[in-house]
């Protein structure tokens, strides 16, 4: 087969196998296909060489340790930490009382009961979506859905309305630029102080972002800021007197929750249309559910527990499609895990969703997709860490709420109303980012149609 024990280094790691090979090189190819290959063929813990020592875990017990039970030993890496350049100590990127102090002043505001306003809101971003969409037509999903969610983003963390859409847009795209080129400075291979075209065009949109971003507080602080947007909460959470370092804190937290609150339901909800195009009978059986539950109105949050078919589909979705695909840590002091491998001070580790959930003694048939994985008995029969797409533990997505409900009442206003029908074949996944999968270049061509027409 062509593998070797681990077990010649001073780090070696008991149990772990390391494939042949130019690991770096088969991470920069196809890092999905290539972590994939190694969970099936070597099993739940895989030595890599990357820049660092590196273990894949694919193993539950494994995963639950490193993400909850033992967390405090697990920082985020070096790749999380090159984007404070742009989103600074963010709730992604923080580790200790940076990232606990935050957390809790947060955690509330994104609870059940918090996001009782957020169905009307959603429905009328997802309504002017489906206002541009014509029988027939042919369009990118992918792309369609995103302005959505970035609309609904930007409404909930920023506080821009409907009638904002440029200032909205405005963001989104500094945002995006922001994030592709600290990642092109990252991957090249340029020495810090070289004043490189990605390293210019990263501070020229972190500058932009600074300037719209001060523009805004300045705007909600002088309307006296009670309205319900994260960062009017931001702000009256704040001390008086706000100093620069508070306005650094707003800053960094507002555009965090920005870019993490659209990037992967957007992903997720086209994925998840997608995936209903291709099975028509799940299709059929949602819309059916979601025209049996709310006949023609709008979703509110009392209706949600009954879209339970939505539910699913989400769910299924983001078990084969999972957006962030992968979770790095690093390990802050040695550590033994219940599997018995031994990880070193300093060696990274890799959790990924999109591995885990394709084991076929968690997931039978795991490339079918199947909605009825997620059946409440099924669910309950599960090890709750044998589906990760929002990660576990202290550090387990504080947007969970958030984007089910975006989810969920997505599907159930379009499915009832729109069919979608793939064209050509399914998009390749690329993960260009860094951080999610997304369709290549963003683009998922699809033709949609009236169910009524
Ligand atoms: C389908 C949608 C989403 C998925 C699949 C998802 C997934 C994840 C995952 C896997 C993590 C953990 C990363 C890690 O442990 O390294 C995470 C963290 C986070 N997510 Fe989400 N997310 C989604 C939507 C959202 C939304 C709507 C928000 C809203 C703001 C959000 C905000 C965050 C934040 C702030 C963190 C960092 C939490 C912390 O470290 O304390 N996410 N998300």
């Amino acid at each position: 087969m062509g593998w070797s024990m681990a077990g010649s280094d001073a780090d070696a790691a008991v149990n772990a196998v390391r494939p042949p090979g130019d690991h770096r090189a088969a991470m920069r190819d196809d890092p999905m296909a290539f972590l994939l290959d190694c969970a099936r063929r070597y099993g739940n813990a895989v030595r890599l060489d990357l820049d660092r020592p590196s273990w894949l875990l694919n193993d539950v017990d494994d995963i639950r340790h490193v993400l909850a039970k033992n967390a405090l030993n697990y920082h985020k890496t070096d790749f999380q930490v090159a984007f404070t350049g742009v989103f600074g100590h963010s709730l992604i990127n923080s580790e200790g009382q940076a990232h606990r102090v935050p957390r809790k002043t947060l955690a509330p505001h994104f609870q059940h009961r918090a996001l009782d306003a957020m169905p009307p809101m959603i429905a009328r971003h997802v309504e002017a979506m489906l206002a541009a969409w014509s029988h027939g037509d042919e369009l990118n999903l992918a792309e369609s859905v995103m302005r959505m969610t970035v609309g609904v983003s930007g409404e909930m963390f920023l506080g821009l309305g409907a009638d904002e859409a440029e200032r909205v847009d405005a963001f989104y795209e500094a945002v995006r630029r922001a994030y592709q080129w600290t990642v092109a400075r990252m991957r090249g291979p340029w020495p810090k102080w070289l004043p490189t075209q990605p390293r210019r065009r990263e501070r020229r949109y972190t500058r932009l972002l600074d300037d719209m971003t001060r523009q805004l507080i300045d705007e909600r602080r002088a309307a006296g800021a009670d309205a319900r947007d994260m960062l009017s909460v931001l702000i009256r959470s704040q001390p008086a007197a706000a100093d620069s370092a508070d306005e650094r804190w707003l800053r960094d937290h507002a555009l965090g929750l920005f870019l993490a609150g659209y990037e992967p339901i957007g992903n997720a909800i086209a994925w998840a249309l997608y995936e209903l195009a291709e099975h028509p009978d799940i299709d059929e059986r949602l819309a059916a559910a979601c025209r049996h539950t709310l006949g023609d109105r709008t979703p509110t949050m009392a209706d949600v527990p009954a879209l339970e078919d939505a539910r699913r589909v989400l769910n299924e979705t983001m078990r084969i499609d999972p957006s962030p695909w992968a979770m790095a840590r690093r390990v802050v002091t040695d550590d033994t895990l219940p599997s018995g491998v031994r990880l070193p001070a300093e060696a990274r580790v890799i959790i990924s969703p999109y591995t885990l959930h394709r084991r076929a003694d968690l997931f039978p048939d795991p490339q079918r997709f199947d909605p009825q994985r997620f059946t409440p008995d099924a669910e309950k029969a599960r090890d709750p860490y044998a589906y990760i797409p929002f990660g576990g533990g202290p550090r387990i997505c504080i947007g969970e709420h958030v984007a089910r409900l975006m989810g969920v009442v997505a599907l159930a206003i379009i499915a009832p109303r729109w069919r979608v029908c793939a064209v050509g074949p399914r998009p390749r996944v690329e993960t260009t980012n860094g951080f999610t999968s997304q369709p290549a270049d963003s683009v998922m061509m699809v033709r949609i149609e009236r169910r009524d027409a």
